[in-house]
Parts: structure tokens; sequence; C-alpha cells
């Protein structure tokens, strides 16, 4: 069912707002705790689709997950019953692909289907296969799904010719309970890998190097120590928020997070113009009002993420002067411009690379949100719009920000959600006649 986000743009956001787990990192620790048996309890866990959908196909293959707080769950994996991902639900998410690992680990043999593209890129597993038939994988594809068979994994080097965190987060679950030792070499340090490490770590696994580009693995012959984890928090959700402080120019706190995680960012705001404070685990943004534009290159892990490009596009979008965006990452995520400009942006495409031209200011539109993080953006423009504007396919926001509106009006917005029958969910204040009667949040 199509949802949408309508936002009234013109309000400064003020206060302060705490960050949720991060998904990225919750998604792939939820796949590795098939690794292990019984007793393992998870919290920090972003209660997002994206991690209800994974939990469906653990439960389809067998696992026991429970969620018993808002955030936080039990996993027991006695023994996976089916070894086959059900396409219905693993096209639903495409980081279904981090069963392959450790499941083929732990069973022996698997069948997962292939996940297609998505709207960012064509999203090929190439280094995936590469790195699990070194370590002893056969690997073929059947009708649409892949298909891997190893009696007993055996450690290997593997070089990765892209800093892949997909892959390394594979080949580094097989690789705990493959014979040997095993090097993964150009392995990708986003911290959401290293937080898997530490909690296989914390399952019995022995794994060294996380966080940097060469990780070494001593396979094990189990994993089952009893484990309470926490999931680290969302550096993306911590950033999108920072963004949108910004957008305003408003003045937050957001709490919660680890700062050297989304250094590239608060860098890249402070080369705005943006005053940014870092507690231990809290920021503080204030923004003036004439912000500078700035250049931007996406890189893997210490670089710029990806994941914050749709964003700070927006937010680039009414900064005076012209800004460079070059995405090194995914070939095809740049769709969120065209969006924009039906507001007003100026943005010109040309491959990999946007030119931002900044306007005064954007005017509100009815929007489509073509992927989790282009959706969010288009909320941020839609805080800076002039009137009204209307994210249609809202549904993918709600993949990755757990009650985005509500926090986003908690710091003062005004906005409000709807499903595809136009019933809005209000909290308060009375309605304006002058509106589309959408009542706004407010707590
Ligand atoms: C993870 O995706 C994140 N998803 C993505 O976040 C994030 O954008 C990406 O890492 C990069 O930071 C999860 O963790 C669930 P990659 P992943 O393997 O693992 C190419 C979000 O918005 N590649 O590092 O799929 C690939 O096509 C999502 O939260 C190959 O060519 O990313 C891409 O261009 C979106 N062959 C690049 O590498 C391979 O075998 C990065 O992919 C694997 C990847």
């Amino acid at each position: 069912m199509d949802q949408k986000i309508i936002v009234r743009g013109g309000r400064r956001l003020k206060g302060r707002v705490r960050v949720n787990g991060a998904k990225n990192a919750a998604l792939a620790i939820l796949c590795g705790a098939t690794l292990a048996g019984e007793n393992v309890v998870l919290d920090n866990v972003p209660n997002i689709t994206d991690v209800q959908h994974i939990i469906q196909v653990l439960s389809f293959l067998g696992a026991r997950v429970v969620w018993w707080r808002e955030d936080a769950v039990t996993i027991s994996v006695p023994s996976l019953t089916v070894r086959e991902a059900p396409y219905d639900l693993v096209k639903k998410l495409r980081a279904s692909n981090l069963l392959l690992g450790p499941l083929l680990a732990r069973c022996g043999e698997v069948r997962i289907p292939l996940p297609g593209g998505c709207n960012i890129g064509a999203r090929p597993m190439d280094l995936h296969f590469k790195g699990l038939s070194a370590l002893g994988a056969e690997l073929s594809l059947e009708k649409g799904y892949i298909c891997a068979k190893a009696k007993r994994l055996r450690g290997a080097q593997v070089y990765l010719d892209f800093p892949s965190v997909g892959a390394t987060e594979n080949i580094m679950m097989a690789a705990c309970l493959a014979e040997g030792q095993t090097l993964i070499q150009n392995a990708a340090k986003e911290p959401e890998v290293v937080d898997l490490a530490n909690f296989l770590n914390s399952l019995g696994a022995r794994i060294f190097g996380a966080g940097t580009d060469v990780i070494r693995i001593e396979g094990v012959k189990e994993l089952g120590r009893p484990v309470h984890y926490s999931v680290i928090p969302d550096r993306i959700e911590a950033g999108t928020l920072m963004v949108a402080a910004v957008a305003t120019r408003g003045e937050v706190e957001i709490e919660g997070v680890i700062p050297r995680h989304i250094q590239p960012l608060t860098a890249k705001l402070r080369e705005m113009g943006a005053q940014i404070v870092e507690g231990e685990d809290v920021f503080y943004i204030k923004a003036p009002d004439e912000l500078r534009p700035v250049n931007v290159k996406t890189m893997p892990y210490p670089g710029f993420p990806t994941d914050m490009q749709s964003q700070v596009m927006a937010l680039l979008s009414t900064v005076p002067g012209t800004s460079l965006i070059v995405e090194n990452i995914y070939e095809n995520r740049f769709q969120v411009a065209q969006e924009l400009r039906r507001m007003g942006a100026q943005i010109k495409v040309e491959g990999r690379v946007a030119v931002v031209e900044g306007v005064p200011r954007l005017y509100g539109a009815q929007v489509r949100a073509t992927d989790l993080r282009a959706g969010a953006a288009l909320v941020i423009a839609g805080l800076m719009a002039e009137g009204e504007t209307e994210v249609v396919g809202a549904e993918v926001i709600y993949r990755g920000y757990k009650d985005f509106e509500k926090r986003l009006a908690r710091l003062g917005a005004d906005l409000a959600a709807a499903n595809g029958q136009e019933q809005f969910f209000a909290l308060g204040e009375k309605s304006d006649p002058g509106r589309r009667n959408i009542p706004t949040y407010r707590e």
C-alpha cells in the first residue's frame, strides 16, 4: 500500500533526539546468529521493516526469534530445519544474501534466491562467490537460486578487488567455522563489519583485525557461548538527522551516537559552516542561515558514506553557489535529483557526477521516494520547501528509519503520515480548516 508523508516546510528543527540501533549492523548480526545454537540476546535492535523481514526469513529456516522489548530480541537456532530461503521473503530484502556464508558454514549446504539488482545499482555478488569458492565451497546458479555446498570449509587467503561490505561479512562468517586460518585482504572497514566481528567473537569466534583492511580469522569447531549483545547506534540515521537540522537552519542535540563513525559527514557540514560540538555520545548542531557550497565524493569507509549522499544533495540544493557530488559506489544513485528538480532544484547529472547549483528556495510538490535514502532526502527537502510536499512511496523510508516522521515532529517539524486511503495518523493539535485537514504530530 502506497504510504505518504506530507511535509509543510519552513520550521527550524529544535530539541533533542536519540538514535536507534544500526540497521546494517543488526541485519548482519541477525544472520550471524544462525552460526550459534541457543541463548543469543540482542538489544538496541531497530524495529524497522528490513529487520522484520530478515526475522521472517530466519523463522522460516527454523530459528526462534522473539521480541522481548521494543528494541530487543532473543534468538535461538537449535537446528535449521530448512536449507532453502523462499523467494517471496528474500525478494523483499537484499540483505538476505548475508545468510549464504553462515548457513554454508553451519549446514554445509544452502540455496538462496539470487537477489536481483535494486534501484541504486546492479549490485552483483561476484566477490562473495569468489571468496566462498576460495574457502572450498562449490557454488552454482540454478533456476535463479544460488546453490552452495561444502563438506567442510577450509581457511584461505582472499583478496577483494573492492572492499565490499557484504562480501567481507559473508566470507568472515563462513570462515569462523572453517578449518584453519582465513585472511581477507582489502576488506571493508565499515563500523557495521566491526560490530559483526565483535558479536561473533563474543560467541566464541576468533576474528582479528576487523576495521583494518586485513582481517584474519582462525576457524573454530563451533560457536555457542550464551551472549547478550548490544548493536551499535545507526550512523546513517544520526547523519540524516544532522542534515535535517542543518537544512532547516535549526539547533539540535543528537544522542546515543558514536561521533567518529560519522566523521566524514561532520567534516562536510562544518565545511558548509555548521557549528558542531561533539560529546562522548552526543552531537550538538547549530546552523547559520548562510551556508557554503562543498564538493562530496562517496568512498568506502572511512570515506564519505554513499548512504548519506542523497540527503546531502537535498541540503546543497538550497546552498548558494556550485557543489559537486561524485558517487563512486553505486552506478545509479542520483534518482533523487529528478524529484528535487520537481521542487525547483537545479541539478545536472552526468553519469556518476552531479552538479548542484543552489537555489534561494524549494517549492512543495508531489514527489516519489525511489529508495530508502532518497525518501529521507525528500522529507528533508520538504522541511526546507515553501508550501506542502507529498512524498509518495514512503514505505521505503520505514525500511531503515523507525518512526521517522514522529521523531522529526518531536523536533518541531510540521508533517504527517498517511496510507493509501488518505487516513492521517495524528497526535494532538486540532486541524486548521485552511489546510487539507491534515492534523500534525505533537507529543
Ligand atoms: C552495504 O551494502 C549496505 N547494506 C548498503 O546500505 C551500503 O550502501 C553499502 O554496504 C556500502 O556502504 C547493508 O549493509 C545491508 P557492498 P552491500 O557490497 O554490502 C559492488 C542502505 O541504504 N559489489 O559494499 O550490498 C556493488 O555493486 C544500504 O542502508 C560488486 O561489484 O554493499 C556496489 O557497487 C544501501 N560485487 C559496491 O560494490 C560484489 O560481489 C558496494 O557494495 C559485491 C559488491
